[in-house]
């Protein structure tokens, strides 16, 4: 099938790979020329693992090429997919839709008829409705098929996650739309991916739903580390006892310095917001403590340092990681920024360590101090922080590491191996668990 895929970022970049792997004929549209240029020379612009490679792939297939807005090549797309970003608006929880409106805008001058727009960005719901109401005015035509496909990729795992997802969702509201949708995916139904069908708006709100329950367990697992804390109780045992229970599973019940990334936050703070504007706000006005607990993990860390520290005034402490997760060079709302950012507020000095994410932490925050080499970044600091369990601080064996003024580990994410660190003369401080002086 010829498609695009407009937006090329984390999402729109790996569907673009992954859709031209499928066998597709695909056009990647993106206006930054930056990420064009760096596409077509087979770099997606952003570490994920496997991409790079097989971009490299497609790109010499033939299949898939990349441009920086529509031209005639469009005219006979059967399926373009929307990629575009919907971060939050400055001042408010909502989402900034805007992009997808002037994506719309670029797109309807060359829309097929029978041809089929199907969004993939993650979207306050109701949403898909007025796109589909704006395409109609603008291109003219008598139906338009816009259909609603939500992504669930995983970043570290984006490729693998977008070819083999655990289920396809298409909200759409023809028979035609649907079909080409079903034709698309057609090797991942035969694989035996679950393809659910449903209306717009549902297929809208099972992303912010799903989201919101992911952010949901973690802050569930956090508040429970909350009340180990000052009470004896060990956090990690616990999620390990009651994620036994398969009504409640083990995944994504790891306590810690929190959730971050470009969805989460921003998703759970959009569906305030439109529940609000729905009349709903109740409804998940809880969400409002999920953010709050999640924030006031990366608060626990401070306390933590100046309970040991003392004073954090002039002090040096190093913070491993600075991607939201391991396998990812994305900063947005990173827990290892934030707690960079509170540390330097606190009068010390941060100094931020990571394998990948260095280069884009310098571009967007060059007031920070980054380090790029591992043991250099232990020199001289009176602390360490571990807030992104990158392989490499797993793997780190604690008696290479010289030069600490002050043998403190605090364990953001609880994965070290304490007493390999103890042995090594830290003391490690791990979040959930009560601290006995
Ligand atoms: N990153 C993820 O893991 C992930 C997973 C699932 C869903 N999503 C959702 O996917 C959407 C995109 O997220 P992302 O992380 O890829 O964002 P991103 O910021 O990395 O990428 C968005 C891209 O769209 C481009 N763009 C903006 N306006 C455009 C226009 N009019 N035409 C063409 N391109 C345009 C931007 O230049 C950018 O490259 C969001 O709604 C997000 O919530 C993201």
């Amino acid at each position: 099938m010829k498609i695009s895929v407009i937006g090329l970022g984390y999402l729109g970049a790996t569907h673009a790979v992954a859709m031209a792997k499928l066998g597709h004929t695909v056009i990647g549209i993106e206006p930054v020329p930056a990420k064009i240029e760096s596409l077509k020379s087979g770099h997606a612009g952003f570490f994920e693992p496997g991409l790079d490679e097989e971009l490299a792939i497609q790109l010499a297939s033939g299949r898939l090429t990349f441009q920086s807005s529509h031209d005639e090549s469009s005219r006979d797309v059967q399926l373009h997919f929307i990629c575009v970003g919907t971060p939050q608006l400055n001042g408010s929880l909502a989402a900034d839709t805007s992009y997808l409106h002037s994506a719309i805008k670029d797109l309807a001058p060359y829309l097929a008829e029978d041809a089929v727009v199907a969004g993939k960005s993650t979207v306050p719901v109701g949403t898909a409705a007025v796109l589909s109401a704006e395409l109609k005015t603008l291109t003219g035509h008598s139906t338009v098929n816009l259909v609603w496909n939500p992504e669930f990729l995983r970043e570290g795992t984006a490729l693998e996650d977008s070819l083999h997802p655990d289920r396809l969702v298409v909200g759409a509201s023809n028979q035609h739309s649907q079909d080409v949708l079903r034709e698309v995916y057609a090797p991942m139904i035969a694989e035996g991916i679950p393809f659910i069908v449903t209306d717009l708006a549902t297929a809208e709100l099972v992303k912010s739903a799903a989201n919101a329950f992911l952010a949901t367990k973690i802050s569930f697992i956090n508040a429970m580390a909350e009340i180990a804390e000052v009470s004896g109780a060990d956090a990690s045992a616990l999620a390990h006892a009651i994620g036994y229970d398969e009504r409640i599973g083990n995944k994504f019940l790891r306590n810690g310095v929190g959730f971050g990334g470009g969805c989460l936050p921003k998703d759970i703070r959009a569906l305030m917001a439109r529940a609000e504007e729905l009349g709903v706000g109740q409804s998940v006005a809880y969400l409002k403590e999920i953010d709050k607990i999640n924030i006031r993990r990366r608060d626990r860390v401070i306390t933590l340092l100046s309970q040991e520290l003392g004073s954090l005034s002039g002090k040096k402490v190093l913070v491993l990681g600075a991607a939201f997760k391991p396998d990812s060079d994305d900063v947005r709302d990173s827990p290892a920024l934030e707690i960079a950012f509170l540390i330097n507020a606190a009068g010390a000095e941060a100094i931020v360590h990571d394998p990948i994410a260095l280069s884009g932490v310098n571009k967007k925050h060059p007031e920070l101090t980054t380090e790029t080499d591992l043991h250099k970044a232990f020199i001289g600091v009176d602390a360490v922080v571990l807030a992104t369990e990158w392989t490499d601080y797993r793997n780190l064996d604690p008696a290479t590491v010289s030069g600490v003024s002050n043998k403190l580990i605090i364990d953001g994410r609880n994965v070290l191996d304490v007493s390999r660190w103890q042995n090594a003369g830290f003391k490690v401080l791990a979040l959930g668990k009560t601290i006995t002086n």
